[in-house]
């Protein structure tokens, strides 16, 4: 069976493209639309395909002009972050079904397709219900033509289950076991390369990772200190975190819809961003501890929980972003507790040696939070690695310029990809004489075990339910 894409329109065009007109929610709700779950889900893979939105931002507000709520709502989440979190295993099931290359399927026919196979093939729709809704979905959003080549396209891929589709489409576990995980666990080969390295080649804590991505993470807040605690939290509605002491976690809801949240005493953060923001904070200091800095503060998370930090011992949080509108989202998190400068690290706007403890949050891949953004595993590349690890060299390098001698500098990644990690700690410290790697691990709460042979930390969303957080800190020599 096939389906091409109509001729004449690149992937680029497509994108660049006016937004299909659709009918404002007001219009719709006149007319009869029997599955509107379904449909937000393929508003957002198109809005993810077309715009590059994220998902995250983008779901909330279709979910709001569809009107949808409750199991509605909660149908809709997981038909659209499911899909987009399994497309690598189901373009791969999809592809025996279609005898075209996927590439040549019209993008929103191939949607439609991805939507109609996670139902199949993860969710416990039954198989007529989910070729029958998907079908109906299909013709309305692509037409009654591409509709038939759906459902021939979704009757075979209701033909096998999940286990059976891996073991026809997957690569062999033994002979090629980087590609055998990549597909059965819908990561790019190049990322699931890049953690087996960062988990020393182990082939069982990588796969346990993989999947660890593919689960829904909770939604992890934050008490800002001395402005609101988990106490408040708790009592709100959320149960207390498993490691940091400013930690609460929500089950289900919204968090802004607690008063602490909406009034930024509170934030939403994952425990491992918290864990790598106290340990700079705990970090014993010889003399003077007054002035701090973080150099890449946007939106501002872990500068709000520093600044608040800071402020309990006397002292205060410089908070620099290069982006303008990032350092707004940063005044707006850190309140009146920390100075916001919008300056280029590299270049900077303060004095060399003027800080005490410096964060260096870096700007990378983000392959330490893929549980978390849905759609973020596929648009990465590997090319984009090396421009990052330069820029991260860079800010680092800064850093140690910035801090004062006997001062300390974190170095922080969300991705545990070592080009960004340990290569580029290692890189500079080789540059610099007197700057000296201190052992993070006493700095983590004593409960948490399995913290590697150290000096630096990497957590991990399948050993410690944390995002794959990185954490280097060095103490800057000299007089
Ligand atoms: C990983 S994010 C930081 C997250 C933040 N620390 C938090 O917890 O909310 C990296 C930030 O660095 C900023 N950035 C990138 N290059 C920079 C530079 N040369 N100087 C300062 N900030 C930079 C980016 O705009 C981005 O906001």
């Amino acid at each position: 069976m096939s389906e091409s894409r109509p001729p004449g329109r690149t992937p680029r065009q497509a994108r660049q493209a006016p937004r299909r007109s659709s009918p404002p929610p007001a219009q719709r709700r006149g007319r009869p639309n029997p599955d509107l779950p379904r449909r937000v889900a393929f508003d957002l893979l198109r809005a993810v395909d077309e715009r590059d939105a994220y998902a995250n931002l983008t779901l909330p507000a279709l979910l709001r002009s569809y009107h949808l709520a409750g199991r509605d709502a909660a149908f809709a989440t997981e038909l659209s972050y499911g899909t987009l979190r399994g497309r690598g295993t189901y373009d791969a099931a999809l592809a025996a079904c279609v005898d075209r290359p996927l590439q040549q399927v019209d993008p929103p026919v191939l949607d439609v397709l991805r939507l109609g196979a996670h139902q199949l093939l993860a969710m416990r729709v039954p198989s007529h219900a989910a070729v029958a809704a998907t079908v109906e979905l299909a013709r309305a959003v692509v037409g009654e033509g591409r509709a038939s080549f759906v459902n021939a396209i979704l009757r075979r891929c209701a033909g096998r289950d999940l286990a059976g589709w891996l073991a026809e489409v997957a690569p062999d576990r033994a002979t090629d076991p980087v590609g055998h995980l990549a597909v059965a666990h819908s990561h790019p080969r190049w990322v699931v390369s890049a953690l087996r390295d960062a988990l020393v080649g182990d082939l069982a804590q990588t796969e346990a990772l993989l999947a660890a991505d593919n689960r829904p993470a909770a939604v992890t807040l934050v008490a800002r200190p001395g402005r609101a605690s988990v106490a408040e939290l708790v009592a709100a509605g959320a149960r207390p975190g498993r490691w940091s002491p400013y930690a609460a976690v929500l089950d289900g809801g919204d968090p802004a819809a607690l008063p602490a949240v909406r009034e930024g005493r509170a934030g939403v953060q994952d425990e491992g961003s918290q864990l790598v923001a106290l340990a700079l904070a705990a970090a014993p200091l010889d003399g003077r501890d007054e002035l701090w800095l973080d150099m890449c503060a946007g939106p501002g998370g872990k500068a709000a929980l520093l600044a608040a930090l800071a402020r309990e011992r006397g002292g205060r949080l410089v908070a620099a972003e290069v982006a303008p509108h990032r350092a707004a989202l940063v005044r707006h998190a850190v309140g009146r507790d920390a100075w916001v400068v919008v300056s280029d690290a590299r270049t900077p706007a303060w004095p060399d040696r003027a800080f005490d403890r410096v964060l260096v949050d870096a700007p990378c891949t983000g392959l330490g939070a893929l549980r978390r953004r849905p759609e973020a595993r596929w648009r990465r590349r590997p090319e984009d690695v090396p421009g990052l690890a330069a820029l991260q060299r860079s800010l680092l390098a800064s850093a140690l310029d910035a801090v004062r001698p006997g001062g300390v500098v974190a170095y922080v990644t969300c991705s545990p990809h070592l080009a960004e990690t340990r290569t580029v700690v290692n890189d500079v410290l080789r540059e610099l004489a007197g700057a000296v790697r201190m052992d993070a691990r006493p700095l983590l709460p004593t409960a948490m075990s399995d913290l590697g042979d150290g000096p630096d930390v990497q957590l991990w969303p399948h050993v410690h339910g944390t995002d794959a957080m990185y954490l280097s800190l060095v103490r800057r020599g000299g007089q």
